[in-house]
């Protein structure tokens, strides 16, 4: 179905930007963990996005990307009122999400954040008091920050070269409120596959519940395909339907970033060639 992009935002400019979609039907069922695959032109690919946020009365979703290939730098060149030629949602499981009486941590890496403020935002919901743990490369590239804010009673901050907040990785503030918190009750995390990979390894002594939540490549969405399969506890599982979220301490890593590399070749050269 084709959908209109009522606004956009530059998040960090030619590089993220944030779409609010026309999109009532997706709006009124999505839940938090549910992504969309979206294709912007006829012989586009397909790709998936997590959302971002969702606003049911106005019948809009978010969407977050960093132009990384082709297909993210293709939907940058749209403009407000344009349209996406192809969204399709909400795909995915919802997040299992529940009342826990201790805390819940939200990790958010990158562009990552983006999607887990939805997810936060579902603990929230449900009475949950969410601590985010978010961090970038730099300050400039930090995202989510005061939409977090809203709601979360704590957002702690990291970047690479400490231009904001912690001088480090995320996964470092993490070990320090898991050290500080035995009433953690679960901790969700969304962003690179070493920073997942990396909260996984953390929270394991600690014995706490951990979701990840993959971004493998996809293209049908529905099972069909085998696209998205991953490795979790020894099994084949497909993330466009068996997840996206899974348990940290679970799933193959490895796996998963040798099966997204995969393509980098191909993916540069059509990059090069759209800008071209
Ligand atoms: P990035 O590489 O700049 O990393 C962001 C932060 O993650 C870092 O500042 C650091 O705090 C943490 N991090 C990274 N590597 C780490 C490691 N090895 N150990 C501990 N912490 C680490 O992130 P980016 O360039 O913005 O990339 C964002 C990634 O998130 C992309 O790969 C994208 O595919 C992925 N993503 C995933 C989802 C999803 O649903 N799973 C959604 C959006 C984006
Ligand atoms: Fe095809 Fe998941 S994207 S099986």
């Amino acid at each position: 179905m084709p959908s209109r992009i009522l606004k956009k935002r530059s998040l960090i400019p030619g590089q993220t930007s944030e779409l609010t979609l026309e999109a009532p039907h997706i709006a009124a069922k999505a839940k938090p963990g549910n992504f969309v695959i979206l294709r912007v032109c006829e012989n586009g690919e397909r790709i998936p996005l997590t959302i971002a946020d969702t606003d049911k009365d106005a019948g809009t979703i978010t969407i977050v990307y960093l132009v990384l290939g082709k297909t993210t730098a293709h939907l940058e060149t749209l403009k407000e009122g344009d349209e996406i030629l192809d969204l399709c949602g909400p795909l995915g499981k919802d997040t299992d999400i529940h009342k826990h009486a201790g805390p819940v941590i939200c990790v958010g890496g990158g562009t990552g954040i983006a999607a887990m403020h939805h997810i936060a935002k579902g603990h929230h919901t449900v009475g949950n008091h969410v601590i985010a743990i978010i961090g970038a490369r730099n300050k400039d590239l930090l995202l989510f920050e005061a939409e977090l804010k809203r709601f979360c009673p704590e957002v702690l901050v990291s970047t690479d070269d400490g231009s904001y907040g912690h001088k480090g990785l995320v996964t470092e503030l993490l070990e320090e409120r898991l050290k500080a918190d035995p009433s953690v009750a679960e901790v969700v995390a969304v962003g690179p596959v070493p920073m997942m990979a990396a909260v996984a390894r953390t929270t394991k002594p600690f014995g706490v519940k951990t979701v990840v939540s993959l971004n493998s490549i996809m293209v049908d969405g529905i099972g069909m395909c085998g696209a998205c399969r991953v490795s979790v506890g020894g099994k084949t599982q497909f993330a466009c339907v068996d997840g996206p979220e899974f348990d940290g301490q679970l799933v193959d890593f490895k796996e998963l970033s040798s099966r997204l590399s995969a393509f980098k070749t191909m993916e540069q050269i059509s990059y090069e060639k759209f800008r071209s």
